[in-house]
């Protein structure tokens, strides 16, 4: 299914998530791959604090290719593109690919950024990796909060280096700090299309899936 967007004002409206989605079948190549991702990032956290990542937090990967897997078949998009905030390892992004959508993903930490780049290339996918950051310009001003995670990273903002903007991406995906939801709700309901989708993994068993529509 694939309808037309329109850009600007907008707002947010929930959808509902099958109840099911967390039983449906992960296939096993793609299971395998969860479970290699799993045992890197463990490691990759034992020694976390020679990294100062500490902004990276794993979401849990079966549900979310459960929960992207529903989307894809269930929901209507208005195109293809598919855009990880904060991707980590970009495990979400390769998972996004594997199921069809054409994938970028966006990191401020350069030790992420090279770890995602070694999954892309082991998985291997198809993803456009960008160091930098996922906020558009101007979008600091939504936080209430100056101390969010996602704000202060210095790093070139991914839309103009892509030479494109939030609004030409159909899905978005982000992993929000707790306390730092609506501001990524915020960005998404300025920046994004008409039409577009935001999927968000917001704690343990809980997905939260909107669409912009138009006010
Ligand atoms: C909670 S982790 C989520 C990682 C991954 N998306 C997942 O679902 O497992 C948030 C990530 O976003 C990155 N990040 C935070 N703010 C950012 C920004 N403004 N631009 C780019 N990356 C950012 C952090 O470095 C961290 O890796």
């Amino acid at each position: 299914m694939v309808f037309r967007s329109a850009t600007l004002a907008g707002m947010l409206k929930p959808i509902e998530i099958s109840t099911g989605v967390d039983t449906r079948a992960i296939p096993t190549v793609i299971a395998a791959k969860l479970a290699a991702m799993r045992l890197r990032i463990e490691a990759f956290q034992d020694c976390w604090d020679q990294h100062h990542a500490a902004q990276f937090v794993a979401a849990d990967y079966e549900l979310v290719y459960q929960t992207l897997a529903w989307v894809s078949e269930t929901q209507a998009s208005i195109g293809r593109r598919f855009v990880e905030w904060g991707c980590g390892f970009a495990t979400v992004a390769c998972l996004a690919d594997a199921l069809g959508w054409n994938a970028y993903a966006i990191e401020a930490h350069a030790d992420l950024i090279s770890e995602a780049r070694k999954t892309i290339a082991d998985w291997p996918a198809k993803v456009d990796l960008f160091a930098g950051n996922f906020l558009p310009p101007g979008a600091d001003d939504l936080a209430a909060d100056p101390t969010l995670p996602s704000l202060g990273h210095g790093g070139q903002s991914a839309y103009g280096a892509w030479e494109t903007d939030l609004d030409d991406f159909s899905l978005v995906y982000s992993y929000p700090w707790p306390g730092e939801d609506e501001f990524h709700e915020d960005v998404f309901d300025r920046y994004a299309a008409v039409g577009a989708m935001l999927l968000m993994f917001v704690g343990p068993n809980e997905m939260r899936l909107m669409r912009k529509v138009k006010a």
